[in-house]
C-alpha cells in the first residue's frame, strides 16, 4: 500500500485500549494501522519517528468563542490566532456557537460566523447555533439540521446581550429538536435570582472591599444548580435531548447523574478552567482576570467534577476559550459586573487534562482520550470522521510526550493573549507534532500549517 505519511512505532491510544502499532496515511485520511508498516512507493512517504509517544486523535474542543462581541469589547482570539493555539494545544477540532445579533436570523448568524472562519481556520471547525429569540428562530431549526448543524443553544442568562431564553422558549425548543433530531446546548444559570444578588452587592463599598470576589458572591453553586434541575425537569417531560455546556459546581453533576440514572437524556461536559482552578483566584491583586461565566468554583466542586469524569456523568472537557487581553479585562474598573468574561484556553486543554488527569491518576489515558477527543466527536455528531484513529477517519492525530514538560509562557504561545491563567505552569501533554487530515501542522512544538486548510465539518446526530 502507497502511503503519504507513516507515524511509526508510537503507542497508540484510544477511548479503550493502547496498542504499539503504526499508523499509514494518504491524503486527508487514515489508510493502514499495522505494525511495521512500509510504503509501496519506496522512500516516498515521510517517516515519523513516535516511539516513546503517545499517539492520539486530535482533540476536540467543542465549546469556543472566537472573534465573539461579548462584554463591550470582541474576544481576542479569532480564527487565525485561536486555530493556531488549537494546533499548538494537540485540537484538531472546535465548534464555535453562531450567535444572532439584535434581530438577525438564524441565517445571518451562520453566515456570519462562516465568514469568520473561512480562510483563516487552520483547522476544521464547525458551529452550534445560538437561539436568542424562540418566535423567531424557531421555525428555522429543521433547515439547519438538515444543512448540518444539529446542535442548538440557548443561555438562560444575558438579558443584557439580548441571548437569554426563558422556560417557554426551552420548552418549545426541546421539542421541536426532538421531532428533528437536534440536541439543545444550555448554560445553565438562574438569571432571577443571579440579578438579585448581584443588585445586593453592586454599590461601592461592597465593591472596593471585595473587588472580584463578588462575583463569587454573587454565583453560590445553587445558581447553577437551580438551573440545571429546570434544564433537566424541561428535558425529562419534553424527551428531548441536553446538553448542559461548561458545568462548574458539584451540586451539577449530583444532578445529572440522578437525572441519568433516572432515563433523562441529558449530558453535561465542564471545561478544564474548573478543574485546575478555584474562587480563590479571585482575591489575588488580578483577580478580575479570572473572571469567567459561570465563575471559578471550590475545591470540593474540583474534586467532584474530577469523580464526575471518572463515573461518567461529566461526558467531556472543553474550554469555553473566550480570551481577552490585559487592556481588555481592565475595562472592569473596580466593577465586577463590567469584567469581559472569559479566558483563553484552546492551547493548554490537552496539557492540563492530561497533566491534572492521567499524570495525578485521576484519569487512565485512555479515559483522557475519551473526554477530550472520542466523546466529544461522539456527542457532536463527527465520528467516526474525528474523534478515533481508526481505518477510514480523518488522519487528526497528536503525538505528545508521556512525562516532558513545557512551562507554559503567553510569550512564546499562538494565543493573541498577553496573559494565562496557567502562566509558568510546568505541564506534560502539549502537542510534538499535530496532523490535520494528513497535513501536519505543528512539528516539534511548532506550528507550521497554514490558513485556509481548516474545513466546515457537516455534522449529524443520527
Ligand atoms: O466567560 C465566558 N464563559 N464567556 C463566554 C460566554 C459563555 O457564557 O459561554
Ligand atoms: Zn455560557
Ligand atoms: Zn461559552
Amino acid at each position: 500500500m502507497k502511503f503519504d505519511t507513516i507515524i511509526k512505532g508510537g503507542k497508540v491510544v484510544s477511548a479503550t485500549e493502547t496498542t504499539l502499532t503504526d499508523v499509514g496515511i494518504r491524503g486527508e485520511k487514515v489508510v493502514a494501522i499495522g505494525k511495521n508498516l512500509a510504503s509501496a512507493n519506496g522512500g516516498g512517504a515521510e517517516i515519523v519517528d513516535a516511539r516513546g509517544r503517545y499517539v492520539i486523535p486530535g482533540g476536540i474542543d467543542v465549546h469556543v468563542h472566537l472573534a465573539l462581541p461579548f462584554c463591550g469589547t470582541t474576544s481576542a482570539d479569532d480564527y487565525d490566532s485561536g486555530t493556531k493555539a488549537a494546533a499548538c494545544g494537540g485540537v484538531t477540532s472546535l465548534i464555535d456557537f453562531a450567535i444572532p445579533y439584535g434581530e438577525e436570523t438564524l441565517q445571518q448568524a451562520v453566515d456570519n460566523w462562516h465568514e469568520k472562519a473561512e480562510g483563516k481556520a487552520c483547522i476544521d471547525y464547525a458551529f452550534h447555533v445560538a437561539i436568542t429569540k424562540w418566535d423567531k428562530h424557531g421555525k428555522d431549526i429543521k433547515k439547519f439540521i438538515d444543512k448540518g448543524y444539529p446542535t442548538f443553544k440557548q443561555f438562560m442568562i444575558y438579558e443584557r446581550e439580548g441571548w437569554q431564553s426563558d422556560d417557554r422558549a426551552m420548552y418549545a425548543a426541546l421539542e421541536t429538536l426532538k421531532a428533528h433530531g437536534g440536541m439543545l446546548l444550555v448554560h445553565a444559570e438562574s438569571s432571577r435570582v443571579l440579578d438579585l444578588l448581584i443588585e445586593r452587592h453592586h454599590n461601592k463599598a461592597e465593591m472596593k472591599k471585595h473587588g472580584a470576589y463578588l462575583h463569587t458572591v454573587t454565583r453560590p453553586n445553587f445558581v447553577e444548580a437551580e438551573a440545571i434541575e429546570r434544564v433537566i425537569h424541561w428535558t425529562r417531560v419534553t424527551g428531548g435531548k441536553t446538553f448542559v455546556v461548561h458545568m462548574s459546581t458539584g451540586e451539577g453533576a449530583d444532578l445529572i447523574k440522578r437525572a441519568q440514572a433516572d432515563g433523562v437524556d441529558i449530558v453535561a461536559e465542564t471545561c478544564a478552567q474548573y478543574l485546575v482552578l478555584d474562587d480563590e483566584n479571585f482575591k489575588k491583586k488580578d483577580g478580575h482576570m479570572y473572571g469567567t461565566c459561570p465563575q471559578l468554583k471550590k475545591p470540593k466542586d474540583i474534586k467532584r467534577l474530577w469523580k464526575g469524569l471518572q463515573d461518567g456523568e461529566v461526558c467531556n472537557v472543553s474550554t469555553d476559550t473566550c480570551t481577552f487581553t490585559t487592556k481588555q479585562k481592565a475595562m472592569w474598573k473596580g466593577d465586577f459586573t463590567k469584567i469581559p468574561m472569559g479566558m483563553p484556553g484552546l492551547e493548554t486543554l490537552l496539557p492540563l487534562v492530561y497533566t491534572f488527569g492521567v499524570r495525578k491518576r485521576r484519569l487512565t489515558v485512555n479515559q483522557f482520550v475519551d473526554k477530550c477527543c472520542t466523546n466529544p466527536a461522539k456527542l457532536m455528531g463527527m465520528f467516526p470522521k474525528k474523534g478515533t484513529i481508526r481505518v477510514g477517519s480523518d488522519a487528526d492525530i497528536t503525538i505528545i510526550h508521556p512525562t516532558k514538560t513545557r512551562k507554559v509562557d503567553w510569550r512564546k504561545m499562538e494565543t493573541n493573549c498577553d496573559w494565562s491563567p496557567f502562566q509558568g505552569w510546568n505541564l506534560a501533554g502539549f502537542a510534538e507534532q499535530t496532523f490535520s487530515r494528513g497535513k501536519q501542522i505543528v512539528k516539534n512544538y511548532k506550528f507550521c500549517g497554514e490558513n485556509g486548510h481548516g474545513e466546515w465539518i457537516p455534522r449529524s446526530l443520527n
